[in-house]
C-alpha cells in the first residue's frame, strides 16, 4: 500500500511538473521590432535541427517563466547603435560584450561545423535566412 501511494505520489508530481512546462510557439513569431528589418523566428528548426534547450536562449526566467526577450527590464532598447546588453539589436548580432550569447553568434559557430552546408544562409546580411 505504501509503495502504491509512494508510486501515485510521484506520477501525480511528475505530471504537475510536464503541466506547468511552457511550450515554445510553433508558429512563426514575427521579431517586428525594427520595422524595416523585421525577422521570422520559428522554434522548431532550433529545437529539432539545431539541439538546443530552451535555456540556451531563454537565460532569464521572469516570475518562473518564460518571457519575450524584448520584455521590459530585459532586451528593451531598440537602438540599432546602442551596444549594451539592453540592446534588442546587440542580442540578436553580438557585436558588444564578447561572451554575451546572440543569434549571430550562434549562426557563425554553427555554420562552422555541423551546418555547413547553409554557410551563408546563416551568416549573411543579405539573402540569409534571417534577411531574405
Ligand atoms: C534559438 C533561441 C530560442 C530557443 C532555443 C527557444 N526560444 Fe522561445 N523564443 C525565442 C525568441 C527569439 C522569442 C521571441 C522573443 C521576442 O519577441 O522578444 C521566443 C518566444 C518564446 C515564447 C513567447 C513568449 C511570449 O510571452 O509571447 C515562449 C512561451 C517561448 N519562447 C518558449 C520556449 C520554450 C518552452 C523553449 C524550449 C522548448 C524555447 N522557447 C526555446 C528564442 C528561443
Ligand atoms: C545557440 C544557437 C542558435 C541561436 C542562439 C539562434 N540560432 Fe537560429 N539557427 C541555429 C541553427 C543551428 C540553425 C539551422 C537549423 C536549420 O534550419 O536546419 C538556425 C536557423 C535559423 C533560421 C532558419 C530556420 C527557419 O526558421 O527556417 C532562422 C530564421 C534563425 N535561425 C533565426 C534566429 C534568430 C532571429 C535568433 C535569435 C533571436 C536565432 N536564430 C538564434 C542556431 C541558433
Amino acid at each position: 500500500m505504501r509503495t502504491l501511494i509512494a508510486t501515485l505520489g510521484a506520477v501525480l508530481l511528475l505530471a504537475g511538473v510536464v503541466w506547468a512546462q511552457q511550450q515554445a510557439p510553433e508558429q512563426p513569431l514575427n521579431l517586428a521590432y525594427f520595422p524595416k528589418k523585421a525577422v521570422e523566428f520559428t522554434h522548431t528548426p532550433h529545437l529539432k535541427e539545431a539541439g538546443l534547450q530552451c535555456e540556451e536562449c531563454h537565460h532569464k526566467k521572469v516570475d518562473g517563466k518564460i518571457v519575450k526577450c524584448s520584455t521590459s527590464g530585459c532586451h528593451d532598447v531598440f537602438d540599432r547603435k546602442d551596444r549594451s546588453e539592453a540592446s534588442f539589436y546587440n542580442m540578436v548580432h553580438g557585436r558588444g560584450s564578447k561572451d554575451m550569447q546572440s543569434c549571430l553568434g550562434c549562426h557563425k559557430e554553427a555554420a562552422k561545423g555541423k551546418f555547413k552546408s547553409m554557410g551563408r544562409e546563416l551568416t549573411s546580411c543579405k539573402g540569409s535566412v534571417c534577411h531574405p
